[in-house]
């Protein structure tokens, strides 16, 4: 259960990581792998990693906050590698209370978090639906599903790719392509580290399985949904975290 044999999956943000797992375990199901993101030399090294375990991976630079420069670079990949699986991860954050955030702030985050979501997927779905087949996967957060203190922009892109992920589903449904959102609590990644101490302790207290969660957790949810065995599986939100959202 759960090959992905005769597969090829696209990882945005998959230089470190939730991505960089998402595309390790991707590969290990047997999918082809894109991994795009900015850092091509970090890609390159995955790419390498990936195909000495006797996989196939390519690695693509893509920066998702210029849509324009993100469609070409998807146009590129041809019809060699016309993607099935669709993985949006990419995303940052720049926290602040909304009494200080900026509007560039603001902007940044939905910026690469909702609209690089929307570029990608635009991009991607006019060969899926040439196949009548298609995975997309969606990382959102559980913020986005209970807000959090000095995240407003953050929770905002993040709701909002529900919201997008909900209508994809509702769209290409009658085209065989399943649209499914991943919400992540609270992971241990370069992310979370720059998390202010206070609302990461008070985040972590609230986990009920006790203990943070791994880069693997998530990537076992991606499998799923990107598996065949998924295929009556659309517009749902998948909570990963722990039981800090339930
Ligand atoms: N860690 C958590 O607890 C947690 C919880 C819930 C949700 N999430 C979500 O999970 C996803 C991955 O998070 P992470 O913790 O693995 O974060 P991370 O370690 O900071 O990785 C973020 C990834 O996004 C890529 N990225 C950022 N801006 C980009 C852009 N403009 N264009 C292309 N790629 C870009 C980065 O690659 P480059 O810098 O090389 O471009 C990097 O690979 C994010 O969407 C995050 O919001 C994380």
């Amino acid at each position: 259960m759960f090959r992905l044999d005769d597969q090829t999956a696209l990882v945005t943000g998959a230089s470190q990581g939730i991505g960089a797992a998402i595309a390790r375990a991707l590969a290990d199901r047997g999918a082809r792998v894109v991994l795009a993101a900015r850092s091509v030399d970090k890609l390159e090294a995955l790419a390498e990693e990936i195909r000495s375990a006797g996989g196939e991976a390519r690695s693509l630079a893509l920066d998702i906050s210029d849509p324009a420069a993100a469609t070409e670079a998807l146009g590129t990949l041809g019809n060699d590698w016309a993607i099935d699986v669709l993985v949006n991860n990419a995303g940052i954050t720049r926290d602040s209370l909304l009494m200080r955030m900026s509007l560039e702030q603001w902007r940044e985050v939905i910026d690469t978090n909702l609209t690089g979501a929307f570029a990608v997927t635009k991009a991607l779905t006019r060969g899926m639906m040439r196949k009548r087949f298609g995975r997309i996967i969606f990382v959102s957060s559980v913020i986005g599903l209970m807000g959090n203190p000095g995240q407003a922009n953050y929770a905002a892109s993040k709701a909002g790719l529900v919201g997008f992920a909900k209508s994809v589903a509702r769209e290409l449904g009658s085209r065989g392509i399943t649209s499914n959102v991943i919400a992540p609590g609270f992971v241990e990644t370069a992310m979370t580290e720059a998390l202010d101490e206070k609302v990461a302790k008070d985040l972590e207290s609230q986990v009920v399985l006790r203990r943070l969660g791994q880069v693997e957790d998530i990537a076992a949810a991606a499998v799923f949904l990107a598996s065949r065995e998924a295929g009556y599986i659309t517009g749902e939100v998948l909570n990963v975290s722990g039981g800090l959202y339930i």
